[in-house]
């Protein structure tokens, strides 16, 4: 049984905690660059929570349609301006079917790690092909696994280190497990939230892919089209379904 990781309390919070996310600078690329994918066609958002994204790219014109699995976010999505013009499945991105094809399907902000099997993730690249029209594009949005900088017999990392944040990532390599917990002051004290992950590298995603029908088409480290290298720790990649059978 899949775990909803973004309940009541976590999405009451879920704007204002990832404010940094919301911050223009990073939204208005994001949402260019899936607009210019989408093109003339309807856009499948896999984790679509809050309407970070597809609202504005609602407002561009694009018809947005959206997978969750928590009702608590998608909740505070509908209390949003524009939230009428979006349709949102509530289900497993792995195996949740919506009506209609697309141009463009897209799961940012680390979310495919949320499946935290190898199955589950190759079901999800099979289901999202499924969805798109021949040509059509998938967008994942993920960090890279921070192992390089993992010292020999190590497992925990901090990520963020401030007055109103701590985040440190624990990792089992066996099983490419991930847990990310933050701590945060809430009422007086602080409290922790911890959340477990897949984590894979790019090289394992482009498999998955090419196992749904998709091939490598761009890879970026951000939204403005950064080259992506050795020293990159997250990627945009764009897989294109090249399978002619729908
Ligand atoms: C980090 S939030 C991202 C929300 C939004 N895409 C954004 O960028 O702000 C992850 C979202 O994915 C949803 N989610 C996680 N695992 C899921 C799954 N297996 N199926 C459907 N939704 C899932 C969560 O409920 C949550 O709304």
């Amino acid at each position: 049984m899949l775990e909803n990781h973004f309940g009541e309390e976590v999405a009451a919070r879920y704007d204002e905690s990832s404010a940094d996310m919301f911050d223009p600078a990073v939204l208005e690329p994001t949402v260019a660059f899936m607009a210019q994918l989408a093109g003339d066609g309807a856009a499948l958002e896999l984790g679509i929570g809050t309407g970070r994204i597809a609202l504005p790219l609602s407002e561009r014109g694009v018809r947005v349609v959206g997978i969750d699995l928590s009702e608590s976010m998608v909740a505070k999505l509908r209390e949003k301006p524009g939230a009428e013009r979006i349709e949102v499945a509530i289900g497993d991105f792995a195996t949740t079917r919506v009506e209609g094809t697309f141009s463009l399907a897209y799961l940012v902000f680390n979310t495919i790690g949320n499946l935290t099997t190898q199955d589950a993730q190759v079901a999800c690249f099979q289901n999202t092909a499924a969805h798109l029209e021949p040509g059509g594009c998938f967008v994942i949005e993920l960090g890279v696994p921070g192992l390089r900088t993992l010292p020999p017999c190590e497992r925990v990392q901090v990520f963020d280190f401030s007055e109103d944040h701590i985040g440190i990532d624990e990792y089992d390599v066996v099983n490419q497990g991930l847990v990310s917990h933050h701590l945060s002051p809430r009422e007086g004290a602080w409290e922790l939230l911890s959340m477990p992950f897949r984590y894979a590298w790019p090289a394992e995603l482009d498999l998955m892919a090419r196992l749904a029908g998709m091939t490598l088409r761009e890879r970026w480290s951000g939204w403005n089209r950064e080259p992506f290298t050795s020293e990159s720790t997250k990627h945009v990649s764009v897989w294109e379904n090249v399978s002619s059978a729908m």
